[in-house]
């Protein structure tokens, strides 16, 4: 029966079916009412708690790009064409940051490293999108944000959810202080640990690095900022990056240097790619159509926008539009930043570069679809994130300190410690007096700036801890608690005595009319006359490295040699001579010498930990925390590694007036103003030759039986753990490896079980025991736990450079390993699948 033969049944029948109906209709409305006051309160339950909450999953994945392109394509076709190009030049602000020149700090607060200015005709009214690094806090807050740790310490902790809350902490800070879009994080690869910015990144391995980035990206995202994931691609050391080629072969430059690019894009559906400053296969990034558009666009489907480094724009602006840039930032031409006179004649502010592609554009030499699908990308982006409609105003001094923001950071800081040695002195017991020698322990003598543009500019020493490497992923610290103060906060509570030396003796030299410290040296005497008669002696090591646009200490951003600095190692090897006792702390980037390894009872890694630096050293030193960080990358000496850098130090030049270092390879000819002429016919370039391939990292010394001292993974604790009962199975969603952990200690502890795959042979000559998984377990004394560990359908895969896919294995044995770190001799697990999964 249809509804209208119920109503002509209703309207023919007898008087009691109406009143039953008009009964019943009354019924059904008192329920309907009663429905509909319930949905009522629902709603505003749910906007009253979700008020503040950032967009979920499946909101984010509701409001895709398809939509997010829609209302782009919308918004640009109300601009004209010099409109849409503006979009495409970001305009520069660095002359008033650094060197600081705009001495107004009301007006500093306001401006970001990059900016895209905002737009206004009678039909759009966009306020502009702010962009500011990085990757350890925000750049140029003049202290009034948080100093996280290095990138490479949130790597350590090897926890996917720490890693999601930094990023997430992170988002947070920068959306209330106005920034559009992160420059973090950073994916470039460690080939060798001289690379001066390893630290501002996850490490040697493609699949770690990818899943480090893709959950930092996630947690700054879904807090409605933009993440930019760099540098695109082979920028893996800073020496020469604006005048070298990074030459890497199909097969090494998809499954190693841009797999870390993929989960970033496909998982976390990243807003921003930054293309790097130097050439790959001889032609820079930031004009290179391979990479661009064919591999970014196409093989990786990307739908963001892509960015050029800062003044990474070689050539004529039709190339690097041509081959795929969306954005030129910070809207000029290349023209060595520190030829400060001439240095901002070339950058984007008289907008002559904006006519320029706008004759391109009209000559027909760059489609103007082209310019339109770069307005696109980057408009779609700011409304994948809501930013189109309200984001807060740009002020990068509102205070974003929090002390749940510390709590996070020193949690983080302290999983990040990767203890290397312990003979059983840790944690520390029954002492009574501690000894804690080492200039690293000690406060900054003139403020802790990121950029060390201490008051003091000459002092081209640092003197203190160093937290954080140097360069554009650093910050202003508003607090730094040092070694020496962590350490003597928890031996206070203990009643442990503590005495302390860390004095640097300095030479210094006459530059100019000024005396500058040129060098310096750990005070040994008294470093030595402290440690006699302590129970046990901590001695501190450091060293830095950054960007090659600060030179410090003849670091010229990528380290010489791997020596701890200030003579550390003699200073060490001393005191080892008249105390039994000695625990080693290094605050360093990845990878020191340790001459004195048999000598010493432990040693501790601690990397670049932040403002929290003591707090996390002295948690793990007495005990407060299980250590469970572990190595991101392999541990050896330097010649041991696929290669080694050419030193740079002839290449530096002394400003006499100032005392300054400044790199000499900027100053070559032939920068024009508008940027027309490609003028780099006669400039040769230095060639990096990526000759090692597929075998970079662990999989280098693996082939090649070269000698580490720690492998990939490696990290003690003060647990100890038993892995049984492996289970393997394979289907479409990938190989899923199933096991037992139990803690077999009295303490509370923290697991960190890693599976290394080794595809069929009948892929070719393909690297073994390749890391493909991981989870960090905690567990209770005795307990135990089910562990799950995916390897998911990408994982499974390899760049088939003949199909110009990735492709996923689907026939052969796949061998699995279970271990706790990458040295293969000692596997906990094993077991064989077939790959076929049909
Ligand atoms: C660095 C980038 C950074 C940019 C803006 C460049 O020198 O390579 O990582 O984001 O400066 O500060």
């Amino acid at each position: 029966m249809t509804d209208e033969e119920k109503g002509d049944f209703v309207k023919m029948g007898d008087p009691n079916m109406a009143e039953s109906k008009g009964k019943n209709s009354k019924l059904i409305l008192a329920v309907l009412g009663a429905l509909l006051v319930l949905v009522a309160i629902s709603i505003i339950i749910v906007i009253i708690f979700n008020k503040d909450q950032p967009e979920t999953k499946e909101d984010k994945e509701a409001n895709s790009w398809d939509d997010s392109y829609k209302k782009a394509d919308e918004f640009i076709s109300k601009l004209n064409l010099t409109e849409r190009i503006s979009l495409l030049y970001g305009t520069e602000n660095m002359k008033y940051l650094f060197p600081p020149t705009l001495k107004d700090e009301s007006e500093r607060k306001h401006l970001c490293v990059g900016k895209i200015d905002p737009l206004k005709n009678d039909n759009v009214d966009f306020k502009g999108m702010c962009i500011q690094d990085g990757p350890a806090g925000v750049r140029y807050a003049n202290g009034t944000g948080m100093s996280w740790h290095a990138p490479i310490n949130t790597a350590a902790t090897f926890n996917r959810k720490l890693m999601y809350e930094v990023g997430k902490a992170q988002g947070e800070e920068n959306k209330e202080k106005g920034i559009n879009t992160i420059l973090s994080p950073s994916v470039n690869i460690m080939r060798t640990p001289q690379a001066g910015r390893t630290w501002e990144g996850f490490g040697e391995d493609p699949f770690y690095s990818g899943v480090c980035a893709a959950e930092v990206i996630k947690g700054i995202q879904d807090y409605g900022v933009i993440a930019t994931i760099k540098h695109f691609v082979g920028n893996d050391q800073e020496t020469y990056r604006h005048s070298s080629s990074s030459n890497i072969d199909k097969n090494a430059l998809m499954d190693i240097y841009v797999e870390p690019f993929y989960r970033p894009i496909h998982e976390a559906k990243v807003g921003a790619v930054m293309a790097a400053f130097n050439a790959v296969n001889n032609t820079y990034c930031s004009e290179n159509k391979i990479l661009l558009t064919d591999i970014l666009r196409g093989i990786l489907d990307f739908k963001g926008f892509v960015m050029s480094d800062w003044w990474s724009v070689y050539s004529n602006h039709s190339d690097t539009f041509n081959s795929g840039l969306d954005v030129n930032m910070p809207g000029g031409r290349f023209c060595g930043p520190f030829d400060v006179e001439h240095m901002y004649d070339n950058v984007g502010r008289d907008h002559s570069h904006w006519s320029a592609l706008e004759d391109y554009v009209k000559n027909k030499i760059v489609e103007e679809k082209r310019v339109n699908d770069s307005a696109k990308r980057i408009i779609a982006s700011m409304y994948q994130m809501d930013q189109m409609e309200k984001f807060p105003e740009v002020d990068l001094y509102r205070d974003t300190i929090t002390e749940e923001r510390k709590n996070l950071q020193r949690k983080v800081a302290t999983e990040s410690q990767v203890l290397l040695k312990n003979d059983g002195i840790l944690p520390l017991k029954s002492i009574k007096k501690i000894a804690v020698v080492g200039n690293d322990a000690m406060e900054r003598d003139c403020g802790i700036e990121g950029e060390l543009d201490c008051k003091n500019d000459t002092n081209l020493v640092v003197n203190g801890n160093v937290p954080l490497g140097y360069g554009s992923g650093t910050t202003k610290f508003s607090y730094l608690v040092t070694p020496l103060q962590g350490i003597k906060e928890l031996a206070e509570k203990n009643n442990i005595s503590v005495t302390s030396s860390g004095k640097l003796i300095y030479t210094d030299e006459k530059r100019g009319d000024k005396i500058v410290h040129v060098s310096a040296v750990e005070d040994i005497e008294t470093g030595v006359e402290v440690s006699k008669d302590a129970d046990v002696v901590i001695v501190f090591g450091k060293a830095t490295s950054g960007e090659e646009y600060d030179v410090v200490e003849n670091t010229v951003g990528d380290r010489l040699d791997l020596d701890l600095w200030h003579g550390a190692n003699e200073l060490i090897e001393n005191i080892t001579e008249v105390n039994k006792n000695v625990i080693v702390v290094i605050n360093a980037p990845p990878v020191v010498n340790l001459p004195w390894l048999n000598k010493v009872r432990a040693i501790l890694f601690s990397g670049f930990p932040g403002a929290e630096t003591g707090h996390a050293i002295a948690d793990i030193l007495f005990g407060v925390v299980n250590p469970s960080g572990h190595l991101p990358f392999t541990w050896a000496e330097l010649d041991q590694y696929c290669t080694k850098l050419n030193s740079l130090g002839n290449l530096t030049v002394i400003d006499e007036k100032t005392g300054k270092i400044w790199r000499d390879e900027y100053r070559y000819d032939g920068v024009d103003s508008a940027g027309l002429k490609d003028d780099r016919e006669n400039h040769e370039i230095e060639q990096y030759n990526y000759t090692e391939g597929l075998f970079v990292g662990q999989r280098w010394f693996n082939k090649y039986n070269k000698k580490y001292i720690f492998p990939f993974g490696y990290g003690l604790t003060y647990s100890s753990f038993n892995y049984s009962d492996l289970k393997v199975s394979m289907s479409k969603e990938g190989l899923k490896a199933e096991f037992n952990v139990k803690n077999t200690s009295p303490n509370l502890g923290q697991a960190v079980p890693m599976m290394f795959l080794t595809f069929p042979d009948n892929i070719g000559d393909y690297p073994e025991h390749i890391f493909k998984g991981f989870d960090k377990v905690e567990l209770k004394p005795d307990e135990t736990k089910k562990v799950t560990i995916l390897a998911d359908d990408h994982a499974l895969s390899y760049f088939n450079v003949s199909k110009n896919k990735y492709t996923r294995i689907n026939e052969g044995i796949i061998k699995v390993y279970i271990a706790e770190n990458g040295n293969m001799s000692e596997t906990k697990l094993m077991a064989e699948i077939n790959a076929n999964y049909m």
